[in-house]
């Protein structure tokens, strides 16, 4: 069985884990000691999740979510449950950019509302992947055969 898709979007969640560690390190040190690094590392954290992390997102909605679904039916909930996840993933990363771009600099009381989207957002993403690697991937690697990982990585593709 071809798994090196699933292998793929495993990796890219230890890439996502290493990203949310930086942004909460730069978020910790917009609220501790703001500096213009830290504003500039928050916004290439951010400006990798809109870019890598919504590319992932969507590859899982295309190929292994519909696919699972097909061999589910309604009775296991976990690829709408991740769906919806990645529906909240997608409305937090507005609010982030949107945190963002009103703090414009590193005057504190514009900074608060930032680094708090910033903790909501790793938080929203950490519990993500612990369920996508606990269940969802442990769950694809069972059912799916070779054929339907084909599928699966050309709609990835
Ligand atoms: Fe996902
Ligand atoms: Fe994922």
């Amino acid at each position: 069985m071809s798994t090196s898709g699933l292998d793929q979007l495993s990796r890219e969640h230890g890439e996502a884990g290493r990203r949310i560690r930086a942004m909460l390190a730069a978020a910790g040190r917009l609220r501790r000691e703001p500096d213009a690094g830290a504003l500039t590392a928050t916004g290439e954290a951010l400006a990798y999740f809109e870019r890598d992390f919504v590319e992932h997102m969507a590859r899982e909605d295309r190929g292994m979510l519909p696919t699972l679904d097909a061999v589910f039916g309604e009775w296991c909930a976990l690829p709408a449950w991740m769906r919806r996840e990645h529906v909240e993933i997608r409305a937090k990363l507005r609010d982030v950019r949107k945190a963002f771009d009103r703090a414009g600099g590193v005057e504190a009381d514009r900074l608060e509302p930032l680094v708090s989207e910033v903790e909501r957002l790793a938080a929203l993403l950490t519990i993500h992947f612990h369920r996508e690697d606990a269940w969802l991937y442990p769950i694809a690697r069972q059912v799916l055969s070779a054929e339907q990982w084909a599928v699966i990585e050309k709609a990835a593709a």
